[in-house]
């Protein structure tokens, strides 16, 4: 808009100067015509009266003088007609104009002495006339008397308003006329084709055409840029396809899953920047710092996060997520859309924005008091509410049109994570039903009779089985949800394929282990600085120190965790003052009263065990309570003799696989509960049940005691499994099983 301004501006202000002009040109001749005309009229006037005037005057006869001037008083425009003697007295005047008598009228002395005539404007009363005097003179020239007739010259003035007001109306209708046109000429000889360009660039990136655009046969300017835009995109195809091709040679040769084969995966069976994932949380979060005020990019504490970046960071691709950081507006682009990681753009962040309502019904009533207990036999209660739900579904819509505002309209492929998006899939396909979809739950999925409480369960199946391959971290989870579908939906379990059928649409359940990074142990040993500091400040020298790092989570098993260190206190004093737990812990959904309750008890519990054991400056447990960053986590992993995790309920738990795999010296031993996915993989943990505070208390003294051979014997085989199934298999599989199913 600004630029067809500043285009038009120079134009319309050229035209309405020339008009102007014009217009007080025209203006003044007609003013003068008009004024010739009057003068013209009221001097033929006056002439025609001089004859009989000089025949009154001669005669001193007042009673035809009388006649004479109220015959004017008919006459149209004419206000009237005053005679006058030789000295410059009023003999008669017209009735209308009686009052003129009275008025000063030193122009007459001139009349008399000079016998020439006279015409002027005068003002009378409040409007002005026009006065035309002539002289009334005998036969030797002797001056008899005057002659005055007064003309109205109101109609002037309205002649002359009314002109301008045409001039003015013809001026508007000029500029709207040339506004108009001119937009018009600008949209199609400018806008138009760049427009149509850039959608040509698009469709053609995308590889929906492969026509030539139109305007590089132009001569013309638009002709060179268009070319030059055209030969961007082809080289820009050819470079994607024989990345592509080189990739696919290179993932024949590769064995173990790495960065770099997972992206040549991805570029061989997707092409670049194919991946759409969709996440409620998202991995990199602007948040204001209260001590300094300044914004800062933090990594959220989440699974999801740990699981997903490296691979978007290897294969590129658009990530939408919620931003829910309090300085995200500050740092996207006018699409909402920022290049992550920071220091190393690798992929697309697209910032999906919601209302504090819309937060607290979709997340945090819906998601995380509804469906997340659901889902987590943790003996919390859930809480289903109708609005809470309405919510869930309006959030959704909100996720899915910012999804298929991105999604290229040939076959695009779209992950999406866990139980905030249960309806998304069935939204999208709405839209976009070449579009392939998998869906991967995080958590554990309940058996028939837990869901059956849900009162949306037929609603949250159908959206989720619009999925063309729904993952689960182990098998036992998939065995619940087809339970759970055979049981709700008309629809045909296949044990052997381990598909639903549905309205002749199949989605394929699948057991996807998600893992970590097998890299990480790599950095952990460069962090020994970061040892020697965290040792100095806890005086851990000398001690054996178990780490644990969790959200504040009533899944997690934290209040049983202190419990367990309380009676293994109790139960073996000899360790009072040799053992301390450091528990770093993330404050989550903390505007939940559960969780909000939970920190509190925590807090108590811990008080009261620090407080029942201590000794000096010794107390058995260090709870760091605040959010970590992946980088100073490492160091507690580095540092840490034994790790903790005691999950109530749990889909897998990547901190187990953090542990095992940032222990590169195969010295230390992981406590891991048996209600985690995790247990499945790491047989080798000395697996607990959390509930059983005895058999907890117990395995902390075991892990303390493992002889170095066993610790290192376990270590090495729970490091060999994770190195093996890293994230970069993980993903391997699902795009693996999610291209095989690629529409079209
Ligand atoms: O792993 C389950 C999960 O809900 C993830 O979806 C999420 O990233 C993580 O826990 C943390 O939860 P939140 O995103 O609610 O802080």
């Amino acid at each position: 808009m600004r630029r067809i301004l500043l285009f038009i501006l120079p134009i319309l202000i050229i035209v309405a100067l020339v008009f102007t002009i014009f217009g007080i040109v025209q203006v003044n001749f007609e003013e003068n015509r008009l004024m010739d005309d009057l003068q013209r009229k009221a001097k033929t006037v006056a002439e025609s009266a001089e004859l009989s005037a000089r025949y009154i005057l001669i005669n001193n006869d007042l009673r035809q003088a009388n006649r004479l001037v109220e015959s004017f008083q008919k006459r149209e425009r004419l206000q009237g007609c005053v005679i006058y003697d030789n000295d410059g007295n009023v003999l008669s005047v017209t009735d209308r104009i009686s009052e003129w008598s009275k008025k000063d009228k030193p122009y007459l002395k001139e009349v008399l002495n000079t016998k020439n005539p006279r015409g002027a404007l005068e003002k009378f009363k409040e409007y002005s006339v026009y006065s035309y005097v002539l002289p009334v003179l005998d036969d030797e020239k002797n001056v008899l008397g005057v002659v005055e007739v007064i003309y109205d010259t109101s109609y002037v003035f309205t002649t002359l308003t009314e002109l301008w007001r045409h001039i003015s109306i013809a001026l508007i209708i000029l500029v709207v006329s040339i506004t108009l046109i001119m937009a018009l000429l600008q949209r199609r000889i400018f806008i138009l084709p760049v427009l149509q360009l850039t959608e040509w660039f698009h469709l053609f990136q995308k590889g929906e055409t492969d026509k030539q655009h139109p305007i590089t046969k132009e001569k013309g300017e638009f002709g060179k840029l268009a070319s030059e835009v055209e030969q961007i995109a082809l080289s820009l195809r050819i470079a994607r396809k024989t990345i592509s091709d080189k990739a696919q040679v290179r993932l024949q040769k590769e064995e173990l899953w790495t960065e770099a084969k997972l992206k040549d995966l991805v570029l061989a069976k997707m092409g670049e920047n194919a991946l759409y994932v969709v996440s409620n949380r998202e991995p990199y979060m602007h948040v204001i710092e209260d001590t300094s005020g300044e914004a800062r990019c933090i990594r959220p504490a989440s699974g999801v996060v740990t699981a997903i970046d490296p691979i978007l960071r290897a294969c590129g691709g658009t990530w939408i997520a919620h931003g829910s950081g309090n300085a995200d507006r500050k740092f996207v682009n006018s699409k909402n859309k920022l290049a992550v990681p920071p220091e190393d753009n690798r992929y697309i962040l697209k910032r999906v924005w919601m209302t504090k309502e819309e937060e607290q019904g979709y997340y945090y009533g819906f998601s995380n008091e509804g469906l997340w207990p659901l889902c987590h036999i943790t003996h919390t209660r859930p809480i289903f509410r109708e609005s809470d739900w309405q919510m869930y579904k309006k959030v959704n819509q909100k996720f899915a049109d910012a999804i298929l505002e991105e999604l290229p309209a040939k076959n695009p492929f779209v992950f999406i994570q866990d139980y905030h998006f249960t309806l998304l899939p069935k939204m999208i396909k709405e839209k976009q039903p070449n579009a392939t979809i998998a869906l991967f739950w995080h958590i554990p999925w309940p058996n028939p009779e837990i869901f059956a409480t849900c009162p949306y369960q037929k609603e949250i199946l159908d959206g989720m089985l619009d999925s063309d391959l729904i993952g689960f971290h182990v098998q036992f989870h998939c065995n619940n949800f087809l339970d759970t579908a055979n049981r709700f939906l008309e629809s045909r379990v296949d044990t052997e394929k381990f598909s639903i059928v549905r309205a002749g649409k199949e989605t394929f359940v699948r057991a996807f282990p998600i893992s970590v990074d097998g890299y990480m142990g790599e950095d952990v040993e460069r962090c020994s600085a970061e040892i020697e500091k965290l040792s100095k400040e806890f005086e851990l020298y000398n001690k054996i120190v178990a780490v644990g790092v969790e959200r504040i989570d009533y899944t997690k098993g934290l209040v049983e965790r202190m419990y367990a260190v309380d009676r293994f206190l109790e139960k073996y004093p000899q360790y009072k003052g040799k053992f301390v737990l450091i528990q770093l812990a993330a404050p989550s959904r903390t505007h939940i009263k559960r969780y909000h309750d939970l920190m509190g008890e925590i807090d108590e519990v811990v008080e009261k065990v620090n407080w029942k054991h201590s000794d000096g400056n010794w107390k058995p447990i260090i709870y760091l309570k605040k959010h970590f960053s992946p980088e100073e986590i490492k160091p507690y992993y580095a540092l840490a003799d034994v790790c903790i995790v005691s999950s109530l309920h749990d889909g897998m738990n990547l901190v187990a696989k953090e542990y095992v795999i940032s222990n590169k010296k195969l010295d230390g031993v992981l406590i891991l509960s048996r209600f985690t996915g995790a247990a499945r993989e790491l047989t080798d943990a000395i697996q607990i049940n959390p509930y059983s505070i005895e058999e907890f208390a117990d395995a902390i003294k075991f892990a303390m005691e493992m002889p170095v051979e066993e610790r290192k014997r376990r270590m090495e085989s729970m490091r060999k499994i994770v190195t093996e199934n890293n994230v970069y298999r993980w993903a391997g599989n699902v795009i693996t099983e999610l291209t095989a199913l690629k529409k079209g």
